[in-house]
């Protein structure tokens, strides 16, 4: 095999030649992640048909990519950990022994990349070279990854220079899993139909995925590395790994302070991240800024706080429901430089999705390729449809955002979906207490897996789907940072889905966010003012800024209102994931659900901020 000469790391070049003996490719190519390939690339894929290149007028530099429509998010039910033990993947895993997933993977890889090109995609999680940085190689036989992997990640031969000739590296084999015979004519979007497994070996730190094309199934830097291995990596290690945005709050005094949130998919971290202040905190100085909007990376600094830095370098956002209204800055982050992938295709060579514009286009193509009027009863853009952008197109990204050293978190928010019972916003009592908080937090699926949505389900922290471990050793990690640091982030929590009796949301949420982030960013200096409740700290209305809104303190009752009976009920359902955990549950877990049960029944009636 034929080997750059940049390339000098002589078990990398063994895993590489390994990987090619198997995969059985008919060309190899080494991406440099230069712009030339990065154009090189959307070129083919233009002419294979599966880019379309939308209008340079409107959308420069700009592609919309179909996918097919069996391979549109991410498959949770093929997600695999493969560590030695059953039990260290924990019952809220799929797992398999590695030795029998291994014969499978080496089964389905033999010959996978037949007719197609092998790329060796380096990436690195992090600013280059940072110390709390990690490198991946990526395998794959689709350009669309490639591409992807441009935006999101720092990729590019400079890694090679990092990794010199002995360093460590995540190895991550990627294949669609669709083979092509001689003469066989591809299809815009290949990947198998029927077999798909995404598999981590966390002991060995590797990742093999097959049969999509798609997100987080494909990008492999993104959940599959910067979530479950390094998960794994930070229980080992010390630190934390986070399906968390991170965002910066300047106040009109010049205060700056920095918060981490966990929501699960599609629930609303990118906007969250990209916040766009009410014009009246605008005019007073207040200034939200982007440091990450899906994964957090978070060490403890010399001081004793929690630092943390974004390990991406793109965002790949939910495009449905994304306007200028609700999240301006995303909009203009996608303005250009952009991949979409599912959306709808206007006439003007332009893109739509539900909700973009008021005004829907008389005449598109949807994501299916098939003609679409406003008439139509189906969607012009998948729900789970989504745009790969740049970091440095978005027009309120922090200035710390790719110091290599952090920042430093103030505050974390965890936040579900949840059209009852959870209110607005309240504060953990402590530490321990907003680990339970976070450990407990239920959320309504979404489109972002496969599967049932809008149903409650347990998803801990955000990381459900994401965590390599036992979710009971994962509880005990977070206690532990609470015991070890001197002046831990307060934590918090949020709800920005409740529904009103007519199943309209009773949270005008987006830009409004505002008032409740400046609650907790002060809450969290010890500065603004709460009273307690059963479940917490929680904000009178007085305690809110309204300036500039009119929700009536009626309407605020209905979204910070705790029901005794729905509480009782949400705590039986903590109960339910305690005992699937019970084995590595930590006993903090049950005292804590004591406390809160003995607290509610001091209550016996609606509990609500203005019902004291
Ligand atoms: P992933 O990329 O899947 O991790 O999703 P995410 O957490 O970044 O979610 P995102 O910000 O893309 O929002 C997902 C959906 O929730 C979109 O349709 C948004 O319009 C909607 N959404 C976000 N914030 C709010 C809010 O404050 N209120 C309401 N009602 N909807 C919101
Ligand atoms: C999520 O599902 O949380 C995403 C999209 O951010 S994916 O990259 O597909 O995981
Ligand atoms: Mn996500």
């Amino acid at each position: 095999m034929q080997f750059p000469d940049y390339i000098k790391h002589e078990r990398l070049k063994q895993w590489v030649s390994e990987m090619v003996d198997l995969c059985k490719p008919d060309k190899v190519r080494f991406c440099d992640g230069s712009q030339e390939e990065y154009d090189q690339l959307c070129e083919e894929m233009v002419e294979a048909g599966t880019f379309i290149r939308l209008n340079p007028e409107k959308r420069p530099n700009s592609f919309l990519a179909r996918s097919d429509p069996s391979d549109v998010a991410r498959v949770e039910d093929r997600t695999y950990i493969c560590s030695i033990s059953k039990n260290d993947a924990g019952p809220t895993n799929n797992w398999m022994a590695p030795k029998e997933m291994k014969e499978i993977m080496a089964g389905l890889f033999d010959g996978c990349m037949r007719g197609r090109t092998l790329y060796v995609i380096p990436f690195s999680m992090g600013p280059l070279g940072s110390p709390i940085a990690q490198i991946g190689i990526e395998i794959s036989d689709s350009a669309y990854v490639v591409v992807n992997m441009k935006l999101m990640t720092r990729m590019g031969k400079s890694v090679y220079d990092v990794l010199g000739e002995d360093g460590e590296y995540v190895p991550c084999a990627h294949t669609v899993g669709a083979p092509l015979e001689p003469g066989q004519k591809d299809v815009p979007w290949p990947c198998n139909p029927t077999t798909k497994y995404i598999v981590h070996y966390p002991e060995e730190r590797a990742i093999w995925s097959y049969g999509s094309g798609y997100g987080g199934n494909a990008l492999l830097g993104k959940k599959c590395l910067a979530l479950r291995i390094a998960s794994v990596m930070a229980r080992q290690e010390g630190w934390l790994a986070e399906h968390m945005l991170i965002l910066g709050v300047k106040e009109p005094s010049g205060r700056k302070s920095y918060v981490a949130a966990a929501f699960p998919s599609a629930c609303g971290k990118t906007n969250f991240a990209m916040l766009v202040p009410p014009k009246i905190f605008q005019d007073e100085g207040w200034e939200v800024t982007t440091v990450g909007d899906d994964i957090a990376w978070i060490k403890p600094g010399p001081d004793g706080r929690l630092y943390a830095i974004n390990p991406e370098s793109g965002y790949f956002g939910v495009a449905p429901g994304t306007s200028n209204e609700t999240n301006l800055s995303a909009m203009q982050s996608c303005a250009k430089d952009t991949i979409f992938t599912n959306v709808g295709l206007t006439d003007d060579g332009d893109v739509w999705w539900e909700g973009m514009t008021k005004e829907k286009p008389a005449h598109a193509i949807d994501w299916k390729g098939n003609d679409w009027t406003p008439e139509s009863t189906t969607p012009v853009a998948h729900p789970n449809a989504r745009f790969t952008a740049p970091a440095i197109n978005n027009p309120v990204l922090d200035p710390a955002w790719d110091d290599p050293a952090g920042v430093p978190i103030q505050a974390f928010i965890f936040g579900g979906r949840r059209s009852n019972t959870v209110p607005l916003v309240y504060q953990a009592f402590n530490w321990n207490y907003g680990v339970y908080l976070a450990a407990t937090m239920g959320s309504e699926t979404t489109a972002a897996a496969f599967g049932q949505q809008g149903v409650v389900r347990r998803d801990p922290f955000a990381m459900l789907p994401f965590a390599g471990y036992h979710m009971g050793d994962y509880f005990n990690h977070w206690l532990q940072f609470g015991r070890e640091i001197y002046n831990p982030p307060r934590i918090f929590s949020v709800n920005w889905f409740r529904k009103d009796e007519n199943g309209k949301f009773a949270w005008p949420g987006f830009g409004e966010n505002m008032r409740v982030l400046k609650w907790i960013v002060q809450r969290s200096h010890g500065e603004a003012v709460s009273v307690e409740s059963p479940i917490g700290w929680i904000p009178n209305y007085e305690n809110l800024d309204w300036r500039g809104l009119d929700f009536s303190r009626d309407q605020f009752d209905k979204v910070m209102n705790m029901n005794l009976s729905d509480w009782q009920q949400e705590v039986l359902l903590h109960e339910e994931l305690f005992i699937k955990l019970y084995d590595r549950l930590p006993k903090e877990m049950i005292n804590m659900r004591e406390l809160i049960l003995s607290s509610l029944w001091r209550t016996p009636t609606n509990w609500g901020p203005t019902h004291e």
